[in-house]
């Protein structure tokens, strides 16, 4: 295959960052897109001079066609498209919202869905497609419905994807995270800081390894999934979780 090429979806920060981060020191050429001017601003800092980081809104076809353009002419293909963007939208049924659910949706499914569609062009034989999940999309926990549907949505679509990218030897898989020690885990809007830390020590008290997950544990299997290591899988789900969500 050509040089070694990634995009990263939601790649200005946590585990995006991260998969940045250790992607480039395995040799490929990156790029990332977030959303908000400050942590487009933090990422260019963070990040290698050389990481292309784009401001795209991953609601937006035309900033994602503006993405695809800008890929096109600096990397002219991309071996490997992590579509990882995304946010939480908690919500319980009694206070649920047109908004939030529209968000979710249109950032974590539709928005990660289109980018696909539209990079397909620039992706050669034998690229490497790694989608963001999480294991709440498959199990219960309050108020993460919306959240839950809009990424459970990719594990239907999944062996679909992968089927019809086969004979391209073109693979799809999911990469799902537990909890991950990230902004989007520390951030909570209705939260003090010592409650978010309560909140984060009672999340590793009952993680089976005592911890959260970090954010280079979901970047090194997206790195390996990327991989040729991976060559032989498709449609497929790798949790990192820690052993988290295995009880019954
Ligand atoms: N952390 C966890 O425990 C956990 C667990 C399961 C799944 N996940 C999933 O993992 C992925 C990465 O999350 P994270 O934990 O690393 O959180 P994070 O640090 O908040 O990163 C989220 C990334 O998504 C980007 N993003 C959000 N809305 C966007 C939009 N409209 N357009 C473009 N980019 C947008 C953010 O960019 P800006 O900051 O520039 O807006 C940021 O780069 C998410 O899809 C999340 O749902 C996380």
């Amino acid at each position: 295959m050509s040089a070694r090429t990634a995009l990263i979806t939601g790649g200005t920060s946590g585990i995006g960052k991260a998969t940045a981060k250790v992607l480039h020191r395995r040799g490929y050429q990156v790029a990332v897109t977030g959303q908000r001017p400050e942590s487009v601003a933090r990422a260019r800092a963070d990040l290698p001079e050389d990481v292309l980081v784009l401001r795209a809104d991953a609601r937006s076809l035309a900033d994602t066609d503006r993405v695809v353009s800008e890929i096109r002419e600096q990397f002219g293909t991309l071996t490997t498209l992590f579509l990882n963007a995304g946010v939480n939208r908690p919500s319980t049924l009694d206070a649920a919202d047109e908004a939030a659910f529209d968000d979710a949706f249109t950032v974590n499914t539709k928005g990660q869905y289109f980018t696909l569609v539209k990079t397909l062009p620039l992706l050669p034989d034998g690229a490497s497609i790694i989608v963001t999940v999480g294991i709440g999309a498959t199990r219960s926990l309050t108020g993460n419905s919306i959240t839950a549907g809009s990424r459970g949505a990719w594990l239907a679509m999944i062996p679909t994807l992968a089927l019809e990218l086969a004979p391209r030897r073109i693979r799809i898989n999911a990469v799902s995270p537990g909890f991950t020690d990230t902004p989007m885990v520390r951030t909570s809007p209705d939260k003090t800081p010592d409650e978010v830390a309560t909140m984060v020590a009672t999340i590793a008290a009952n993680n089976p390894f005592g911890r959260l997950g970090r954010p280079e544990d979901v970047a090194e299997t997206v790195a390996f999934l990327a991989s040729d290591g991976a060559a032989y899988i498709t449609g497929q789900q790798i949790v990192v979780a820690g052993g988290a969500g295995l009880a019954v």
